[in-house]
């Protein structure tokens, strides 16, 4: 049987496609380039399993204490073939499946989301306590939020997965934000893909952004005043 280990250095695409090339040739290029890519993303496709796991299990344990669960939802994505190629280019990273392993960071994302920030920062002390979790960055946009209002706890780890016969660290992005966070950032992303909008009117809606975003992490700590006091 063909052995199925993935070789790094190989590029992307082995074979080139020629226009002459007859259907079966093009469909056998396919399906050569297709395997160790599939691979590939299946990698991270199980470092999210492991850490999903890993804050599902925290979030078991903190409602046993008594407290309500401190997640309201984790969401997970693979980043997508479209994605990956525009950030390959922008960052002129070379077409090897070991130059894209080694330079982009968040192939494999997983956000966490809760109502308190104060669970944030007890989530994501226990998690990077893990002898399994090994921090690559840690960049906290709720105490040094980005100009436009931007706020997320982000952690760039690595997580080992256990297959047939290897153990392998792969790297996940995190993020953890407050509902409000997440209401915020997702608004805030369609925006970014409007492209028909004039520049007063993106001046308008980027300054309406800003204060919303002020606004409702004044309203994060307020909540967070509440609980303590109800605590
Ligand atoms: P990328 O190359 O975009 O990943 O940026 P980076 O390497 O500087 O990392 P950064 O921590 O700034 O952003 C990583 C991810 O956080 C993005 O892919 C988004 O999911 C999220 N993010 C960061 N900044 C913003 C923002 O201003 N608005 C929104 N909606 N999301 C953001
Ligand atoms: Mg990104």
């Amino acid at each position: 049987m063909e052995e199925l280990t993935l070789r790094h250095d190989q590029p992307l695409i082995k074979e080139a496609v020629h226009s002459d090339m007859t259907e079966s040739e093009f469909l056998e290029a396919i399906g050569k380039n297709m395997l160790p890519l599939e691979q590939f993303i299946m990698y991270y496709k199980c470092a999210i399993m492991e850490i999903e796991t890993k804050f599902k299990v925290l979030n078991e344990q903190f409602s046993l204490k008594g407290e309500s669960n401190p997640i309201e939802f984790i969401q997970s994505r693979i980043k997508s073939y479209g994605s990956l190629y525009k950030k390959i280019q922008a960052k002129k990273i070379s077409h090897t499946l070991e130059a894209i392993e080694e330079n982009i960071s968040d192939i494999a994302g997983v956000r966490v989301v809760c109502s308190f920030i104060q669970d944030i920062y007890h989530l994501a002390d226990c998690f990077l306590a893990q002898d399994d979790i090994r921090l690559i960055a840690k960049k906290d946009y709720i105490r040094a939020p980005k100009p436009n209002g931007y706020r997320s706890l982000h952690l760039i780890i690595e997580v080992p997965i256990f297959l047939e016969h290897e153990k392998r660290p792969i790297k996940v992005e995190v993020q953890l934000r407050t509902i409000a966070m997440d209401f915020w950032a997702s608004l805030e992303h369609k925006l970014r893909y409007k492209k028909d909008l004039s520049a007063a009117q993106l001046r308008f809606l980027s300054g309406e952004m800003k204060v919303c975003a002020d606004q409702s992490a004044e309203w994060d700590k307020r909540m967070q005043n509440i609980r303590n006091i109800i605590r």
